[in-house]
């Protein structure tokens, strides 16, 4: 954990990087209170990463996203906002209640039309797309981080050449670094360090974050062409 000063820092940065660089609107920040209200835990991107997802998103002129881990839609949101008119977003949730509240935040958004909510275990929900014969540009991986490696391997199946994988909190205050955590979402982003070391199909990196999250950060693979 951050010592509480360090801790007020980020947020004060975050809030003023957020000033000047990120313009949410009523639709973002309605998805952010209505999931608070309803008890959903406080654990989507900061306005900064939404952007970032946005912004790559954009960036590879994405058609076909897969996201996995909804939540309240706050990412789904930025991540659909990128898409072309006939572009289309397919988010996996396991959580009803969790979904039930994304619809309406999806609707609000004016996004119902180009997002597909599938509920269920990502497990189970994975191989029915595959058999849909979907391919997707981008996808965001951020649900249950004891599965990421079979996350990633999934993507890895559902990619086109040049798509691109980002893996949220892959850094969790540090801890990935102690190979003796028994911590299983750990353990479950140090598997996917493992696949990735040796995965040849990829160009991958990893890069730390601070921010009014704490301590964390992401995984960004490039899927050769
Ligand atoms: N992407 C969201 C945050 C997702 S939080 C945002 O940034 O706004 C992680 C979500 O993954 C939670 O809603 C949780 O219910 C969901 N989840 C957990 N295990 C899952 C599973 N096995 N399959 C699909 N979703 C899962
Ligand atoms: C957790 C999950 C997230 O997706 C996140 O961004 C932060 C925390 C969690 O399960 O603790
Ligand atoms: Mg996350």
């Amino acid at each position: 954990m951050i010592p509480q000063s360090l801790h007020k820092t980020f947020s004060a940065v975050d809030g003023y990087i957020d000033s000047y660089l990120v313009s949410a609107d009523s639709a973002l920040k309605a998805a952010r209170k209505t999931a608070a209200a309803a008890g959903l835990p406080d654990i989507a991107v900061t306005p900064s990463q939404g952007r970032l997802l946005y912004l790559l998103a954009r960036s590879v002129k994405a058609r076909n996203i897969l996201e996995i881990g909804t939540l309240g839609a706050y990412s789904t949101i930025w991540l659909a906002r990128a898409l072309p008119a006939n572009g289309k977003l397919i988010t996996l949730e396991f959580s009803p209640k969790h979904a039930q509240i994304a619809h309406k935040n999806i609707a609000r958004a004016g996004l119902s039309r180009k997002v597909d909510l599938r509920e269920g275990a990502a497990l189970d929900t994975l191989p029915k797309i595959a058999a849909e014969r979907r391919r997707f540009d981008f996808f965001f991986i951020d649900a249950d981080k004891e599965n990421n490696a079979n996350y990633f391997q999934w993507a890895l199946k559902l990619a086109r050449p040049a798509s691109l994988i980002f893996v949220d909190n892959v850094i969790r205050d540090g801890k990935v670094a102690d190979p003796r955590s028994k911590d299983p979402m750990i353990q479950g982003v140090r598997r996917l360090n493992d696949l990735l070391k040796k995965e040849k199909r990829v160009i991958a990196t990893t890069v730390q974050t601070v921010g009014t999250k704490g301590y964390d950060g992401f995984t960004l693979a490039l899927v050769a062409r």
